[in-house]
């Protein structure tokens, strides 16, 4: 078992390291920055269903349906199309307004996920274009969609996502900036620079890693919080879903993740000295408003820990941590951010002595209701 974890104690540590390739090995073969090209054959087959499109509808489960969410910023952002995200199984359950108007993107790393499954089945028997997004190749959905792009991370054994959350990002933004470029929803040099960037994340992913030790440290000081808090907005509001429920699945203990603004509309009660509150506060994203976030908590004695763009001045001066991303694209930054939260949560969830890659309670796939 040592050889399959390459060294690594855990498979989401392991996973957690493969981010920097995974990543890469989504985007090859698709994304040819020099001439300006992403190639996606279940895209480019079908381009005209999702450019006549009155609307996608993302229909996801856990983590994948965080992924959506980042998504759902993305094709607004880019491709100035309205974007739903929904819960697998309320959407199945609910009596959907559904047409052969409407484009379906079903994500699923297994491929597997029942509620997922049903509603792929619903939106198909309402004659949707029905679009998956897969990790393990030749798995149901893959099968029961009509077209798809898989995300190519490789097998993923923990049952915490990681690699595939970042993945499933990356396979939508390539989805995004080739239907925005059809479209002409971008210009020429900001569809450059995003090619541009992209290829950039997978060292600046490698860099985020570097934190390693440091992100051990802050672990160790908040490992016996009872509670915990994830903020962050725009396209980092996700991030902060994904982090809490990192925490919860492996750690078992409470968190929650809020759009910061969010906050003064309940949480905010809840701040005390005890409650150890993440804020995501890189500098591209809403910034002034994170950091006004940051000083509500700061007066309520709540201690916070910020995830910063490199360099950063003015969270330093006001939060108790802070761990640096490199700069990026505000709608890439969820694929940076996202990296200590994952490595704080392993790293407290080893020190509280959990299973890291086998949590109680929960299953890699869920194949039944
Ligand atoms: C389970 C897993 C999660 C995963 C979710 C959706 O709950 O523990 O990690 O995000 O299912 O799985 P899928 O394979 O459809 O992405």
């Amino acid at each position: 078992e040592q050889i399959v974890k390459g060294g690594y104690e855990h498979f989401m540590l392991k996973e957690i390291h493969e981010q920097p390739d995974a990543i890469k090995d989504t985007y090859r073969g698709r994304l040819n920055a020099k001439e300006g090209l992403i190639r996606m054959a279940g895209i480019d087959d079908n381009i005209e269903k999702f450019l006549n499109a009155n609307r996608i509808v993302i229909i996801a489960c856990g983590t994948s349906w965080h992924a959506g969410l980042v998504a759902e910023y993305i094709f607004e952002d880019l491709v100035r199309i309205p974007v739903e995200v929904e819960y697998a199984s309320e959407f199945r359950y609910r009596n959907p307004v559904i047409t052969e108007n409407d484009v379906v993107i079903a994500i699923s790393q297994s491929g597997e996920t029942a509620d997922t499954l049903a509603a792929i089945k619903l939106a198909k028997s309402k004659g949707a274009f029905v679009f998956g997004v897969c990790n393990v190749v030749g798995s149901t959905i893959a099968r029961e969609t009509h077209a798809g792009a898989y995300t190519h991370a490789g097998p993923e054994i923990g049952v915490a996502s990681t690699k595939a959350f970042t993945t499933q990002i990356t396979v939508l933004m390539l989805i995004a900036l080739k239907l925005a470029k059809e479209k002409g929803s971008i210009s020429k040099s900001s569809f450059h620079h995003h090619l541009q960037e992209l290829e950039l994340i997978p060292g600046k992913v490698k860099k985020a890693l570097k934190q390693d030790e440091h992100i051990k440290k802050i672990a160790e000081i908040y490992k016996d919080a009872k509670n915990c808090l994830y903020l962050g907005r725009g396209y980092n509001f996700p991030v902060a879903l994904e982090g809490a429920l990192k925490l919860k699945e492996i750690s078992y203990i409470h968190a929650e993740g809020y759009p910061a603004a969010e906050m003064k509309h309940g949480p905010i009660a809840l701040i005390d000295e005890h409650m150890p509150v993440f804020v995501i506060a890189t500098k591209k994203g809403h910034y002034e408003k994170v950091v006004s976030n940051i000083e509500e908590i700061k007066a309520r004695k709540g201690k916070i820990i910020g995830i910063v763009t490199e360099g950063d001045e003015a969270v330093k001066g006001l939060a108790d941590h802070v761990i640096e991303v490199p700069e990026t694209l505000e709608s890439l930054s969820p694929l940076l951010t996202t990296i200590p939260l994952q490595l704080l949560s392993y790293h407290i969830a080893v020190l509280l002595n959990r299973n890291v890659d086998q949590p109680r309670n929960l299953a890699k796939s869920v194949t039944v209701e």
